[in-house]
């Protein structure tokens, strides 16, 4: 990793797949990491929409925002192995669509794009288009959303997760996120098929968990859902993970996925509450008390 880091706040599951915490500022923790270091990166960084973090200001004008993203990502092409992966998570909102593609564009002189996945959020399926294997009963409509009230505007279902990676050339596992085929014939049919297994695509629906008290169960205002990472960890290829970081680390579901999945981890956080929370939650996951 590297000598020099400062201490860690936290050390869950010393050893060899042992998880650390910084309380930090993660473009400085970056610059600390030894070049080639990482094999794969899960994050949100703040989108700079003006959400109330704890302790971030998320309104920064535009340019010194996207100043600042070219800079971090800089350091994470640094850092990240020859076949690494970035796994960048943005969203906008619909007064504000360009986030997303200016924040791509930030990352573009220091790392390829190579695929672009869609977190769908919440998916409405007509009965007479999902065919008959589906056996629907009905019209479905599943997963949560910030509703919106606009006479111009849709509800916004779904965000960006930019897969990044140094040379545009990292393999990736995509049976290991895949998906079961519908038509069973196609499981003879295609040579690939033998495990009944296609690849899922570039479009996740990965809903938020149903919850009663967002102060008591999720005391963040920007997470992703555990899966998120824990998908993008599996695409990447769970065996090619020496180590995993998320910069960004909120409540810490990039750390619950590595812990779920066993590999090696690093996450800063600035907000002494936000990182408390995550490590809370990594131990209780590590003891078994938290399923993931
Ligand atoms: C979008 S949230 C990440 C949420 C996370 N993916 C989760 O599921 O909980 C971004 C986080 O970055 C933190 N943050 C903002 N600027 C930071 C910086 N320079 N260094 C470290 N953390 C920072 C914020 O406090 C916030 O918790």
């Amino acid at each position: 990793m590297s000598s020099r880091l400062p201490s860690p706040f936290a050390v869950v599951r010393p050893g060899p797949h042992e998880l650390r915490f910084y309380l930090g500022d993660a473009l400085d923790i970056l610059q600390r990491l030894d070049a080639g270091s990482l094999s794969a990166v899960v994050t949100s960084p703040p989108y700079n929409l003006g959400i109330r973090y704890r302790t971030f200001d998320d309104d920064a004008p535009r340019a010194e925002y996207l100043e600042w993203t070219g800079a971090w990502v800089a350091e994470v092409a640094r850092a990240l192995s020859p076949q690494g992966s970035l796994f960048l998570n943005v969203g906008g909102k619909p007064t504000d669509p360009w986030t997303a593609f200016d924040v791509a564009q930030a990352a573009r002189p220091h790392l390829h794009l190579q695929n672009t996945l869609h977190w769908v959020k919440s998916i409405a399926i007509d009965r007479d288009l999902a065919g008959a294997n589906a056996h629907l009963d009905d019209d479905l409509a599943v997963g949560h959303y910030k509703p919106i009230n606009s006479p111009r505007f849709v509800n916004d279902c779904h965000e960006f997760i930019f897969h990044f990676t140094p040379r545009g050339d990292t393999p990736v596992d995509r049976l290991a996120v895949g998906v079961k085929y519908q038509d069973k014939s196609n499981v003879e049919r295609w040579a690939s098929a033998g495990k009944d297994r296609r690849c899922r695509g570039n479009t996740w629906f990965i809903p938020y968990d149903t919850i009663q008290s967002r102060d008591r169960e999720r005391p963040h205002p920007a997470t992703f859902p555990v899966r998120l990472p824990e998908q993008c960890l599996r695409l990447h290829g769970v065996d090619r993970l020496q180590l995993v970081m998320d910069p960004f680390l909120g409540l810490g579901n990039t750390a619950l996925a590595a812990a779920a999945l066993g590999v090696p981890f690093i996450g800063v956080e600035m907000d002494e509450a936000y990182l408390r929370e995550a490590v809370d939650r990594v131990e209780a996951a590590c003891a078994g008390r938290l399923p993931i």
